[in-house]
């Protein structure tokens, strides 16, 4: 037998649904309204622990830009795709939109400086920080545990968001083993390694 789908089976959130209350916590937010973001939301989604990338790029004008970003994964083997995603507030959106190539660069355990002033809108992020041109002029910085160099290949909205999906064209792993983390809003360093 058939089972038949009826609106009360439906598991879509429906408008009524999305405009109610967060189910969470107590802030008598909704979720889904903009602005009005339910507070633990942020916090419950920063449990989820990750590395830290520094994402670079040659703008129109020839500047390197980068920004350090979290939202780093890998998508596909074969072929080779990874994803991150950037705010749609960033001053250098229409940069990485409009770049040919960036390259993703995963910060070392002592790279917490750099990942700092790659999120800091008042430091000079490139003074000081010395890189080697990768393809379409992307900056490999040094020192990173591995760099990623990708065709800026496809690009999807997500909500306040732009989602890049890159294709990997070179690759490289450098000598730093130990990685730099990220977790519950704060740097982490792994305390051990394991044997194997
Ligand atoms: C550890 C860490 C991870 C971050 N991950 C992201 C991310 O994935 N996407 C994003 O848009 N901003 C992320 N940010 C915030 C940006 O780095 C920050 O807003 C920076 O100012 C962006 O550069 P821009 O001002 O040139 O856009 C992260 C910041 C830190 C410290």
């Amino acid at each position: 037998m058939t089972p038949t789908t009826t609106s009360a089976d439906s598991t879509a959130p429906s408008i009524a649904a999305a405009n109610l209350p967060c189910a969470t916590c107590d802030s008598g937010r909704s979720l889904f309204t903009k602005g009005l973001c339910c507070r633990d939301f942020r916090s419950a989604l920063g449990s989820f622990a990750t590395g830290v990338t520094i994402v670079t790029a040659l703008s129109s004008e020839g500047d390197p830009i980068g920004v350090t970003i979290s939202s780093f994964n890998s998508v596909s083997l074969e072929p080779p795709l990874i994803l991150w995603s950037l705010s749609l507030n960033s001053p250098n959106l229409e940069a990485f939109r409009n770049a040919s190539h960036y390259a993703v660069n995963i910060l070392s355990a002592d790279q917490q400086q750099l990942s700092d002033r790659f999120a800091s809108r008042s430091a000079d992020r490139f003074a000081g920080t010395p890189f080697t041109p990768g393809l379409g002029g992307a900056p490999l910085l040094d020192g990173c545990s591995a760099w990623f160099e990708c065709v800026n290949e496809v690009q999807y909205p997500g909500g306040d968001h732009l989602i890049f999906v890159g294709h990997v064209e070179r690759f490289a792993q450098g000598d730093a083993e130990l990685p730099l983390l990220f977790h519950n809003g704060r740097y982490r360093q792994l305390e051990s390694t394991n044997p194997d």
